[in-house]
């Protein structure tokens, strides 16, 4: 794809048409009563709404040319054929094997997938059972899971999506962050000989994980756990087996890692261990078939159905013929609140490239900055920037159709009106003179009335997709995570970039090591520093002096 492709001249003139017509989303429901059956989508059992988007059939058609001149279809048989399309790191990128979709020539990763499930879950039952004990020869209770990013960020989500589901005796915690805090805070008040920690990490090199791996070691050692029973609280997740087994951990207890596995595609890996704990072996696989049926349905069906392929070229439309910079996510879900967090990694990680899969500049914009948060909460916040700010921010509404038990219907009722209501406050915005009049009947002058109503008055025409799931279960996370994941793999490809590696990640590695040498008073690591960090690190050093001598 570039800048002068037919297909993005074409795209670039419907864009001018729809905006120099003045079309609104509105109009555009007004002038084809078929629209919202056509452009509400199913993909097993969530309902997609694309319906509120700017933009009508001869500019979709438009880029679906795109997505055949960029050969999409063929790119998502790579995909799911094992093709190297890690093409930096020359591997495949089988997030999708994990799900079941084995390439036909690799039957050696049916293998290894179904030897791992099978680990997973009799591991699941030892713990769950209360077989698996601790060093007071008491049940496990707490399992910790430390990792970062993706070794993180999904389990920790699913976990949480998933907690009408959880265990009764089981809780789950989850420590990322470097920052002392997160695991002190984390670790307070807990019972050493009820607690497992699970290590979760692909590389086992992460400093963050790391780090965190050995203050846990030492508390648990500070706790009464002696080095003899190290093996019944300490389970690794990685494919780096030696360095686990550097670390301490039992090589029975390492649940295996590949590397055609990426870090923010790895929830259904043994990445996903955690989530199994927290929950169950069936909620795991149903977790896993949700996902199969979202890559069934990406595999199979025409692009102009294709609820991923539509939400991947809606992405494209807005970030290089609308310019919009940035895209929220708004999951009226509490139990999804750590959603936003994961796609952030999901998307900025497989998006944030400015060069193509050869390593050329590209002459377009690609990722945007992903953001959001759980509804209604954003609605008190930053939902003022979305409705009358100067910037159009193409939105996702998530909502749970239903909810179980009968208690708090009313209360759920609140939340999809709230929910319902702001994708149509967005669409349809308010118009001056709607503004004026409700200020008449509210008894203003027709001055004062007029004043206000510039200030009252909402642009509208702003999009949105509204993805409606059935109930919050395992089987609907699965599709809905797997679902997101294809829709980047879909902007990767018009956009013709390497969704799977993350090379700008390691900048920020390499440096911190001469940084953490210069804060610890290395002179010569200091001099290499620019002037900024310099000053600062003296100031930090300074503070502590300060702090010593008082
Ligand atoms: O630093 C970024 C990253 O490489 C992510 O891609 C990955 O999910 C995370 O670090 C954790 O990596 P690991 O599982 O190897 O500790």
């Amino acid at each position: 794809m570039a800048v002068g492709n037919t297909g993005w001249n074409a795209l670039a003139a419907q864009q001018l048409r729809i905006t120099q017509s003045g079309t609104t989303i509105k109009d555009l429901f007004d002038s084809d009563p078929q629209r919202v059956t056509q452009m509400t989508h199913r993909c097993a059992s969530i309902l997609v709404d694309l319906s509120k988007h700017l933009i009508d059939s001869d500019a979709l058609d438009a880029l679906l040319s795109i997505a055949h001149e960029q050969k999409l279809g063929d790119a998502i048989r790579a995909m799911f054929d094992g093709e190297p399309i890690n093409n930096t790191e020359n591997r495949p990128a089988l997030h999708v094997a994990l799900r079941g979709h084995v390439p036909p020539k690799m039957p050696e990763v049916a293998d290894t997938v179904s030897a791992t499930l099978q680990k997973i879950g009799s591991f699941v039952e030892q713990v769950h059972s209360g077989a698996w004990k601790g060093f007071t020869q008491q049940a496990i209770t707490t399992i910790v899971n430390i990792g970062i990013g993706g070794s993180d960020l999904g389990p920790a989500m699913a976990s949480a999506a998933l907690r009408s589901f959880h265990h009764p005796n089981i809780r789950c915690l989850f420590v990322s962050n470097v920052d002392p805090a997160h695991i002190r805070s984390v670790l307070h008040g807990l019972e050493a000989d009820k607690t497992l920690f699970v290590i979760a990490s692909k590389t086992f090199t992460t400093l963050e994980t790391l780090s965190n791996a050995r203050l846990a070691r030492t508390w648990y050692l500070s706790e009464g756990g002696t080095e003899q029973d190290i093996h019944r609280h300490f389970v690794a997740v990685s494919s780096n087996v030696p360095a686990a087994q550097a670390f301490g951990i039992n090589s029975d207890n390492i649940f295996p890692m590949w590397d055609w596995v990426g870090g923010r595609y790895s929830l259904w890996s043994a990445i996903g261990l955690s989530i199994a704990l927290a929950t169950s072996m069936s909620v795991f696989e149903q977790l896993l078939d949700g996902a199969a049926d979202a890559d069934a349905h990406f595999l199979a069906t025409p692009l102009q159905n294709n609820v991923p392929v539509l939400m991947g070229l809606l992405a494209v439309w807005y970030r290089n013929f609308w310019h919009c910079d940035s895209h929220v996510v708004l999951p009226y879900a509490q139990d999804l609140h750590l959603l936003p967090a994961f796609l952030q990694q999901l998307e900025m990680e497989s998006l944030g490239k400015t060069v193509d899969r050869l390593g050329n500049s590209l002459p377009f914009q690609t990722g945007p900055v992903i953001w959001g948060s759980a509804g209604t909460n954003g609605q008190h916040s930053f939902h003022q920037l979305l409705h009358q700010g100067s910037s159009m921010i193409p939105a996702d509404f998530i909502a749970v159709a239903t909810l179980q038990g009968t208690e708090d219907q009313q209360q759920h009722q609140h939340l999809l009106a709230n929910c319902l209501a702001q994708s149509r406050a967005l669409m349809c915005g308010k118009t001056y003179e709607e503004a004026f009049e409700e200020n008449i009947k509210k008894g203003l002058s027709s001055e004062q009335a007029s004043r206000l109503a510039h200030h009252r008055q909402v642009p509208g025409n702003r999009p949105s997709s509204t993805l409606l799931l059935p109930t919050l279960n395992p089987h609907a996370l699965g599709t809905l995570i797997a679902l997101y994941e294809h829709k980047v793999y879909v902007q990767s490809v018009i956009w013709n970039i390497n969704a799977f590696d993350q090379w700008g990640v390691e900048i920020g590695k390499q440096l911190s090591g001469p940084m953490f040498d210069a804060l610890g008073g290395d002179t010569l690591a200091t001099q290499s520093l620019d002037g900024s960090s310099q000053n600062l690190i003296k100031h930090i050093q300074n503070t502590a002096r300060d702090l010593q001598n008082q």
